[in-house]
C-alpha cells in the first residue's frame, strides 16, 4: 500500500493540512489547552475547540500556540500538537503508518529550526518529512510554476510575520521579511479602542472586527469593558474608520518589504512589472494592503483566489512534483 502524504502549514495564526488529491483535510487555530505547568503537555483540545476557551480560563489550564514565526515555539508541546493533528487527518489507523509530508518553513528559517521542526514532525508519527519554502509553496498552490524561467515575485502576510521572496528555476533571488503581520492589525485596533473610546477588548473580539470589516456589511458594533468603570459596553465603528487604523501597518509591512526590490536585476525587475506581485496569507484579505504593496513595488498586484490555504495546496502539489522538492527544498 502507497504511503499517505499531506501538505502541512503550520502557521503562527493557523494550521492548514492538505492530502494530494483530496483537498483541505484540515484547517484550525493553532492552538492548544493544555495543563498549565504541565512538562509533557497532553493536549485537552487543539483548534477551534481550544480557541472558543483562549481568555475564559486563568488557573490550571492554558492555551497555548505549539508554533510562532513558523517554528517551533516549545518542544514538547509541538511535539503533543502535531500527533494531535496527525490523529485528526488519518482517521483509518493504516493511514497513520508514517505518513509523508511536506512542511512549509519561512524562507529565512534557520538550520536549527528547520532540523527542530523535522525531529518534532519525526517524534509526532511522521514518516519522511521535507520542508519547502512557503512562500513558494503559496506560489504553486496559485497555480505558479516555480520553474519556469521567469523571474515571481510573491508576498505573504499572515498572522506573525510578512515576506516578499523573489524566485526563478529553482533559485531564491532574494527575500525580505517582517515581524508586523495581522497580529499587528489586530493590536492597533485594540489601542485605537483604549485611546478613542476608552474600551478594553480582547484579542479575539479585535480579531473578529478586523475580519468583518473586509466584507463590509454596514457599521460593526464591539463589545468591551469600559477603562474606567470596568463594566461592559458597547462601541459602534465604521468599516471605514477600521480601514483606516489599519492603513499604516499595511503601509509599514509593504515599505519594509519592497526593499527586496533593490536586490533585482533589470530582468528581473522588467518580469516582475509585467506580471505583477502575488499577494497572499491572511492579510491579503485587507483591502488597504493590495493599494500599499501595489504602489511600494510599483507592479500590479494579484491576490491569490484562496489567500488562506494556498501554501498548504501547494506543499501537497511538491510532494507529486520531485524536482520542484529538489531545487527548492531547504
Ligand atoms: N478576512 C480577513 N480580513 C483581514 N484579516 C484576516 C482575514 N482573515 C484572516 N485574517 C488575518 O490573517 C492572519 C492569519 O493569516 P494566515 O492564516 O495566512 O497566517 P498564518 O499562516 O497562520 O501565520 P504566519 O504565516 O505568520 O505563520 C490573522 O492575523 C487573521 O486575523
Ligand atoms: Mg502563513
Amino acid at each position: 500500500m502507497p504511503f499517505c502524504s499531506f501538505g502541512i502549514d503550520l502557521g503562527s495564526t493557523t494550521t492548514v493540512v492538505c492530502r494530494p488529491g483530496r483537498g483541505l483535510v484540515l484547517q484550525e487555530p493553532s492552538l492548544m489547552l493544555i495543563r498549565a505547568g504541565d512538562r509533557r503537555p497532553e493536549p485537552i483540545l487543539i483548534g477551534a475547540e481550544a480557541q472558543r476557551l483562549q481568555g475564559r480560563i486563568r488557573n490550571g489550564m492554558a492555551v497555548v500556540r505549539p508554533f510562532r514565526d513558523g517554528a517551533v515555539a516549545d518542544l514538547p508541546a509541538a511535539r503533543a500538537y502535531l500527533a494531535s493533528v496527525l490523529r485528526r487527518i488519518t482517521p483509518r489507523p493504516w493511514d497513520r503508518m508514517r505518513p509523508r509530508a511536506a512542511l512549509s518553513v519561512p524562507t529565512g528559517s534557520t538550520a536549527l529550526e528547520q532540523r527542530a521542526l523535522l525531529e518534532v514532525a519525526e517524534e509526532a508519527g511522521f514518516g519522511r518529512v521535507v520542508l519547502v519554502p512557503g512562500p513558494i509553496a503559496g506560489a504553486v498552490g496559485c497555480g505558479l510554476d516555480p520553474m519556469e524561467p521567469r523571474v515571481h515575485l510573491v508576498v505573504d502576510v499572515g498572522g506573525g510575520r510578512s515576506e516578499a521572496v523573489a524566485f526563478c528555476y529553482g533559485d531564491v533571488l532574494t527575500s525580505r521579511s517582517s515581524r508586523i503581520a495581522g497580529e499587528e492589525m489586530t493590536l492597533a485596533l485594540r489601542r485605537h479602542l483604549r485611546q478613542r473610546y476608552r474600551l478594553i477588548v480582547d484579542e479575539l473580539t479585535a480579531e473578529g472586527a478586523k475580519t468583518a470589516a473586509t466584507a463590509p456589511n454596514g457599521p460593526l458594533v464591539l463589545e468591551g469593558r469600559d477603562l474606567e468603570s470596568g463594566r461592559p459596553r458597547l462601541v459602534t465603528m465604521s468599516v471605514q474608520e477600521v480601514g483606516e487604523v489599519l492603513s499604516p501597518v499595511c503601509e509599514e509591512i509593504a515599505e519594509a518589504l519592497a526593499e527586496c526590490l533593490e536586490e533585482l536585476p533589470p530582468l528581473a525587475v522588467m518580469d516582475i512589472l509585467q506580471d505583477g506581485v502575488l499577494l497572499f496569507g491572511g492579510g491579503a484579505l485587507v483591502p488597504a494592503l493590495t493599494e500599499v504593496v501595489a504602489a511600494a513595488f510599483a507592479a500590479p498586484v494579484r491576490v491569490a483566489e484562496r489567500p488562506l490555504t494556498c501554501v498548504a495546496e501547494g506543499a501537497a502539489a511538491c510532494m507529486r512534483w520531485p524536482d520542484l522538492r529538489q531545487a527548492y527544498a531547504v
